[in-house]
């Protein structure tokens, strides 16, 4: 871990993404490593490819319209991280419009965070949405964010666990982590081990329905570009091994996570989801390694990518609709998918709950 370079608390995205390999040649061929691989040296069965790509063709899934399709969500209580920009500022605005007693929107940057507040209000003029201050990739500010609420409220109906970065540089976070790690598992397993005790709760109040407190944990089917094994813990950084196999190791975290807080807790409804293939700045990082991948998303971006009213989707469904499965992880629009093999295994899903709760311990969370 010590070769890599630490980031501070703030984390400047710009600053992040300006240090990847310009080399276009190289980081192509890098990059495709993992789906050269997986899918054309046959490293997954054919179900599996099919599960992979099935997102891509949009061709299962249900009508989901969260004008009507919504519930009323009066009195409840909804935290969505990452909820400035993309496709978490979708979901808080869809939902605001449900009549919650306050979502927060929890996010790193105030001004970003204050203007999708106010662009909000613009739509959902009685909408109560508060700024909650939450840098995932440190354990001290999500410490911070989880007191914070807590300070405010006494209920939780709705975590979602929306942040995320991809493709990034390998930078560490303050405890040592890969910032892909570190942010999109490492801070919202942190963040939801300090709410669970107020999600359960929530589970027993008398106006809570059977299914009702949720945690959804947005994850990609780009999990099955994690390395060989899955979660490689005695390398948990990746050393050596390109962005989109570190960014595959920490969305197939998400899958395991959540299977492991469904067994762990029933009395909470814990889901995973891919969003689908959305052009949102999450591809930023992506299109700074050089003009093949900008062109390429750009062309991508315009002949096979959703937007983000499409994005948002599935995780309004997994957060509202009584048909989800305690412990599942669905495709757009709740579409139940197995995953492929690392995110079915049982076993490791309970290596990932200790191992992370013992690195925590260490750093004293
Ligand atoms: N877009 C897709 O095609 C796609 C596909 C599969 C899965 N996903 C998943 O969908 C989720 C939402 O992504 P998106 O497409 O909406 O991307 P996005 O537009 O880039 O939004 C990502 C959000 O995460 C926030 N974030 C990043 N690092 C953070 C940190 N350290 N602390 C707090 N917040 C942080 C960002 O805040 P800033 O604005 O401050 O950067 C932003 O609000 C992610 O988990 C992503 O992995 C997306």
């Amino acid at each position: 871990m010590s070769r890599r370079r630490r980031v501070t608390e703030s984390v400047d995205p710009s600053e992040q993404h300006s240090k990847a390999d310009t080399n276009p040649l190289s980081r192509t061929e890098t990059a495709l490593s993992p789906f050269k691989n997986a899918l054309v040296n046959g490293g997954v069965p054919p179900s599996e490819a099919i599960t992979a790509v099935a997102p891509y063709l949009n061709i299962f899934g249900k009508t989901f319209i969260p004008e009507t399709d919504i519930p009323d969500l009066t009195g409840k209580v909804i935290l969505v991280t990452g909820g400035n920009t993309g496709i978490g500022k979708e979901t808080v605005l869809q939902l605001a419009k449900h009549s919650p007693s306050c979502i927060y929107l929890a996010a790193r940057n105030a001004t970003k965070a204050e203007a999708a507040i106010r662009e909000i209000k613009g739509i959902v003029s009685d909408a109560r949405v508060e700024y909650l201050e939450l840098d995932l990739s440190s354990c001290a500010s999500v410490k911070r964010a989880a007191g914070e609420f807590l300070r405010k409220e006494r209920r939780l109906d709705i975590l979602i666990n929306n942040a995320g970065v991809m493709g990034l540089p390998a930078t560490e976070t303050p405890e040592g982590y890969d910032i892909q790690f570190g942010t999109n598992h490492i801070g919202h397993h942190l963040l939801t081990k300090l709410l669970i005790p107020t999600l359960l709760e929530t589970a027993e109040q008398p106006d809570s329905k059977p299914k009702g407190v949720r945690v959804v944990n947005v994850s990609s089917s780009a999990h099955a570009v994690a390395p060989p094994g899955g979660i490689v813990f005695d390398n948990i950084n990746l050393e050596r091994a390109n962005a989109l196999t570190r960014y595959g190791q920490s969305k197939l975290a998400n899958i395991l996570d959540t299977r492991e807080l469904a067994r762990r807790y029933p009395g909470i409804t814990s889901v995973a989801v891919h969003p689908g293939v959305i052009l949102t700045h999450l591809y930023d990082a992506i299109c700074g390694w050089g003009p093949v991948f900008r062109y390429g998303v750009a062309l991508f971006g315009r002949l096979f990518m959703q937007n983000v009213v499409q994005g948002a989707l599935n995780q309004l469904w997994a957060a509202t609709s009584d048909e989800v499965e305690n412990g599942s992880y669905y495709h757009p629009v709740g579409s139940k998918s197995m995953g492929n093999a690392y995110a079915r295994d049982e076993e490791l899903a309970r290596k990932l709950w200790d191992w992370t709760e013992a690195e925590l311990n260490k750093h004293g969370y």
